[in-house]
């Protein structure tokens, strides 16, 4: 059982005894963030971390299923409503060792997300839980709430799927997410301006592309030019294609990455891709991560090899079982 694992650290956090937080998010609804949450979360558990999984998706809260838990009795929901005003308190156990979760549960309708001054401290208390890694499952959309959960990652994932109407809310997800990231680092007002106005697709001003952003702040203000500089440099999304059926489909992180960089000015990584596979239904019917029972399958496989590219473990390379299976990019 999970309480049986010494939360004592395994192996020495890699921060200050603080987690690495890896937020999941990817701006489109069922493309697999919950998936890849629930089994990145096992594979670092399997692999010897202290793991907390959060599920910050209180409108579509399902981690605690992925996870093969029943309706959790404390959640996310209970902070929200400010019956509960420490994390730590809202900590449960699940059936993988070393890995433990704070669930959400469809909470108040009428105000389901925390409250922006709310999610500060909410923030601050994701960053101190006693874990090695914090695995944090976000929801679709691009509202502010969800965004700040991405920005609050060491590691923000983006999950996307082959299908264009996927890549399309990728691309709108990572500009969602990189403005708000610009607008909490410039300073003066003047340039804060020219950033809200650039958030609108169709500004009067021209701006299209975060390139064109950099130019006008640049222009606008020397000092927030750099420091805008500092906070493009230190964006760097991690992609991650998911359902992968075909070799073009693993080709499309490679294209995605460069369309960030040529049109965003934005480098990103692809951190690796997970196969469509049907063992991934059938554990979620048998109430348990694919990393734990069908280890052997491409999606648990392939997820494996992203836990380990990001505790920095080598990876051997991997045989795709399926003979449809698609050929493996060195990734
Ligand atoms: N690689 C895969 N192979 C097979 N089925 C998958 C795969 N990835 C996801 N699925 C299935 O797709 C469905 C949606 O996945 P999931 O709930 O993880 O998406 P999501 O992005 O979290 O959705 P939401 O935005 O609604 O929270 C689930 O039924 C899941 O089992
Ligand atoms: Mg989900």
């Amino acid at each position: 059982m999970a309480q049986d694992r010494e939360w004592a650290p395994q192996h020495g956090s890699p921060r200050d005894r603080r987690p690495r937080v890896i937020a999941i998010g990817g701006g489109k609804g069922g493309i697999g963030k919950t998936l890849i949450s629930a089994n990145l979360a096992a594979a670092l558990a399997r692999l010897g971390s202290r793991v907390v999984a959060i599920d910050t998706d209180l409108e579509g809260a399902n981690l605690h299923t992925a996870l093969g838990m029943s309706a959790p009795s404390t959640s996310l929901a209970d902070y929200v409503a400010d019956r509960e005003r420490d994390l730590r308190r809202l900590l449960l156990d699940t059936p993988v060792p070393g890995l433990r979760l704070i669930a959400a549960t469809h909470g108040n309708l009428d105000s389901a997300q925390p409250k922006s001054w709310s999610r500060v401290t909410m923030l601050q208390q994701i960053r101190e839980l006693p874990a090695d890694y914090a695995v944090v499952d976000l929801g679709a959309g691009t509202h502010p709430s969800v965004i700040d959960y991405f920005l609050v990652g060491d590691v923000g994932v983006l999950v996307m799927t082959p299908e264009p109407t996927s890549v399309e809310n990728a691309y709108a997800f990572l500009r969602a997410a990189f403005y708000r990231r610009l607008r909490h680092a410039v300073t003066s007002d003047a340039v804060r301006d020219i950033v809200n106005q650039a958030m609108d697709q169709k500004n009067d001003r021209g701006i299209r592309t975060p390139l064109d952003l950099m130019n006008a702040v640049q222009q606008s203000s020397p000092e927030d030019g750099e420091r805008f500089v500092a906070a493009m440099r230190s964006f760097r999304p991690q992609l991650v294609v998911n359902g992968v059926r075909t070799a073009q489909d693993i080709r499309l992180g490679f294209t995605v990455r460069s369309v960030c960089r040529k049109y965003f000015g934005l480098e990103a990584d692809y951190l690796g891709y997970v196969n469509w596979d049907d063992a991934v239904s059938e554990a979620v019917r048998s109430r348990a991560t694919i990393v734990e029972s069908h280890p052997r399958s491409d999606a648990a496989i392939y997820v494996m090899r992203i836990a380990r590219k990001l505790m920095g473990l080598s990876n051997r390379p991997a045989r795709p079982r399926a003979a449809s299976a698609p050929e493996r990019p060195a990734l």
